[in-house]
């Protein structure tokens, strides 16, 4: 940061367009004034640590609670404009992703930042579906778990106790290393999310099975039962596909986030990932899908959903799997969800909640309170839906989030440990208690 006199005219379009890419930022307490270079539409927080009144005190900081207007990394793994509604993934658009591709593909793609080879794809798939199995240690570990235990909360603490089997996973400098921490994570997601539910359910663990795809292999872990071999139908395995694929990221949410935080003190990818998990169970983010489902059914009828709505727009509630940090339009993903929701009705039979949240959705999108603010169906508006027919309990919900994001949180993280930009997360604070008080002795003080 230099400090400069602003010109008297001040800076222009013609000053921006010629480069001139910088703030004046005037201190009035000194009349100061310092030239803040403008990089990639963002300024550096630092440059505000230099301006002071004196030497003495601290420099300025900046104030950002949620940090709704922060950019807190580089990345190249997911670009979002949520004024257009757009997604892409490594710069390929959701909408041609969920149409052609594959989830071990676009996880691949996520992870390694460019579509794979056949030799590429093919290898990768090997190596997936050859760590499926977990240790038999977990198994019992996961089986000490109360019996109605939430799967949540069952996954976020077994993918931590993954760490305590690869203590090797430490060492996230050494590139072999981390990549078979990813592999294993990825692949053993799904095993860990069928346990949670079998547990749940009271119904025997099932072992993966190596001759299924990926989904395929997820739903028969999930719902085999003494049949010698359970494949489900074409259209729910490549409905699950589509809706992995659109779960995979999505930059830099509450999630991710965490898992960079905990990721930027150096710990394996397991306790990394197991934060990312315990992020995602809340009911604003990856727990909104369940609350979604929750919702419906307690409006009931579509002549309720008047009624609900009012007790919203006095803020009783929130319209659960409505609204977005960046989307302030109708989110992409809810589109192709809302489309895949026929694919598996022709199977399953019509949820009949899928009406009130038609209804729901169609008489907010025309209330004034929803569209000021600008909330739109989110992802999670309509997945619940699926999730359902699919006969999946609401506590599953967010355990179907959290298999396929564990791509997305790892391309994330693996950014974050090659990155030389990166340091350990400590932010400021604001600090508003009490100062230098003497401390009375508990005799004197209970008296
Ligand atoms: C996900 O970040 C990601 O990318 C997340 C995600 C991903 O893929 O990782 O996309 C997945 O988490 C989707 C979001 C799922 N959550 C929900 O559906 C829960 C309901 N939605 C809200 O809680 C809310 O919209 C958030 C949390 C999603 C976003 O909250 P923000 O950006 O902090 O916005 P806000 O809470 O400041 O809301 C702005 C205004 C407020 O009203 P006023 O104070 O201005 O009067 O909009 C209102 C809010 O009360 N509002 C809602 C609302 N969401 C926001 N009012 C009613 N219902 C809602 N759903």
């Amino acid at each position: 940061m230099t400090e400069t006199t602003a010109n008297a005219g001040g800076a222009t379009t013609a000053d921006a367009e010629a480069g001139n890419q910088t703030l004046s930022v005037t201190d009035n307490r000194t009349g100061q004034i310092y030239e803040v270079p403008i990089i990639d539409g963002t300024v550096k927080a630092a440059e505000f640590g230099r301006i002071r009144v004196t030497e003495s005190e601290p420099g300025l900081a900046v104030y950002d609670p949620g940090f709704t207007n922060t950019a807190s990394c580089r990345s190249s793994v997911t670009f979002i404009d949520g004024d257009k509604g757009i997604l892409e993934y490594r710069g390929y658009p959701i909408e041609q992703l969920a149409e052609k591709s594959s989830y071990l593909e676009v996880a691949y793609l996520l992870i390694h930042g460019q579509l794979p080879t056949k030799a590429q794809y093919e290898t990768w798939v090997h190596e997936i579906t050859y760590h499926t199995f977990v240790h038999e240690n977990l198994r019992s570990f996961m089986e000490g778990f109360r019996y109605d235990a939430h799967p949540m909360g069952m996954l976020q603490a077994s993918v931590g106790a993954l760490s305590t089997f690869y203590p090797e996973s430490s060492r996230i400098s050494d590139p072999d290393l981390r990549h078979i921490q990813i592999v294993r994570l990825i692949a053993k997601m799904p095993t860990l999310g069928a346990w949670s539910f079998r547990h749940a359910q009271g119904k025997p663990y099932v072992y993966p099975d190596n001759e299924l795809g990926y989904a395929a292999n997820f739903l028969s872990m999930l719902f085999k039962m003494s049949e010698q071999k359970f494949v489900a139908d074409e259209r729910l395995i490549r409905a699950l596909e589509v809706l992995f694929i659109l779960h995979a990221d999505h930059e830099q949410n509450c999630s991710t986030n965490a898992v960079r935080s905990v990721g930027s003190s150096q710990v394996d990818p397991y306790s990394a990932t197991a934060a990312g998990i315990a992020a995602l169970y809340g009911p604003l983010h990856g727990g909104a899908n369940e609350a979604v489902l929750r919702m419906l059914r307690r409006i009931g009828t579509v002549d309720n959903i008047s009624e609900f709505i009012e007790g919203v727009k006095s803020g009783k509630e929130k319209l659960m799997g409505f609204g977005h940090r960046v989307y302030k339009n109708y989110d992409p993903r809810a589109k192709i969800i809302k489309k895949a929701c026929d694919d598996v009705f022709e199977v399953t039979g019509v949820n009949p909640l899928l009406k009130i949240a038609q209804e729901l959705e169609k008489i907010a999108l025309s209330d004034e309170y929803f569209v000021k603010r600008k909330l739109y169906p989110n992802v999670d508006f309509y997945s619940g839906l699926i999730y359902e027919a699919l006969q999946f309990p609401p506590e599953m919900f967010t355990v179907l989030f959290a298999i396929p994001r564990t791509s997305g949180w790892l391309a994330q993280w693996l950014e974050l440990v090659q990155d030389p930009e990166q340091k350990i997360a400590r932010p400021k604070q604001i600090y508003t208690g009490d100062r230098t008080l003497d401390y009375v002795a508990a005799s004197e003080r209970w008296k």
